[in-house]
């Protein structure tokens, strides 16, 4: 039962591959996978960088090539639901993805030929990414003081999309199309609709959470890369650490 540890960038998971007995690297597919142990679990670690396409070659690399049974993704999302703020964690309940639209051949934001617009994250590995995101963001949060107010988890539906969303009226306009089609948002992020896709082809449990590092609008660009470097590492690392343990 090997768990896949997905990121988009290195910084979303850094300090984990130290911490892994037994380690390993393997190069496939153009990219560095990091295989071991941890906490009795067997692990790999990969990075997908960004986008749709990316993670889904990597998603299929993890399966086919790593025989992983699992996989859970962490990394960091621009926050578009109401109360979601820099600091917060949103662990996935499902994903869509917005830029998807094959209309007037299927409703808007329906994947072709699944029927479906939304993919569902695993109940089981949700619920304890959900508790370990509680404990870890606790213990995490103590290092930093991002907002006034304590971190919040919020679990719900995570938009997929490729591009960075930078401005508010971006923000406006894709939560407007959304909502049309019935569908509420708390976050941004260019990856998980696409593992969610291929875990769904082929039968494997996915989870998925994200640290909120900006709110997806004109100020964005500037907060995001100075996050990810200094905070998103270290919740990822706490959370991870408590959802390990649990499996
Ligand atoms: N990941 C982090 N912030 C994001 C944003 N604003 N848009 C898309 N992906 C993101």
């Amino acid at each position: 039962m090997t768990l896949a540890i997905l990121s988009a960038l290195a910084e979303e998971q850094q300090g984990i591959f130290e911490q892994l007995e037994q380690p390993r690297r393997v190069h496939h597919a153009g990219r560095a996978f990091g295989l071991g142990v941890w906490y009795g679990q067997p692990v790999v670690l990969a990075l997908s960088r960004i986008g749709k396409v990316a993670a889904a070659t990597t998603a299929t690399a993890l399966i086919e090539k790593f025989q992983v049974s699992r996989i859970v993704f962490t990394g960091v999302a621009g926050g578009v639901g109401e109360g979601v703020q820099v600091g917060d964690v949103v662990v996935a309940r499902d994903f869509i993805q917005h830029d998807m639209n094959a209309a007037p051949l299927f409703p808007t934001f329906e994947i072709p030929l699944y029927g479906q617009s939304r993919f569902v994250c695993d109940s089981v590995l949700t619920a304890m990414l959900l508790e370990a995101a509680s404990a870890g963001i606790t213990c995490a949060s103590g290092l930093f003081s991002l907002n006034a107010s304590k971190p919040q988890v919020h679990h719900g539906l995570v938009a997929s999309g490729d591009r960075f969303v930078s401005a508010a009226t971006e923000v406006q306009r894709l939560q407007a199309a959304l909502r049309d089609a019935g569908h509420e948002a708390l976050a941004v992020e260019m990856e998980g609709a696409a593992v969610a896709q291929v875990c769904h082809d082929y039968g494997i449990p996915f989870a998925a959470m994200r640290t909120i590092s900006d709110r997806a609008d004109d100020s964005a660009h500037v907060d995001f890369p100075e996050f990810v470097r200094t905070v998103a590492s270290r919740y990822a690392q706490a959370i991870l650490t408590e959802f390990v343990q649990r499996l």
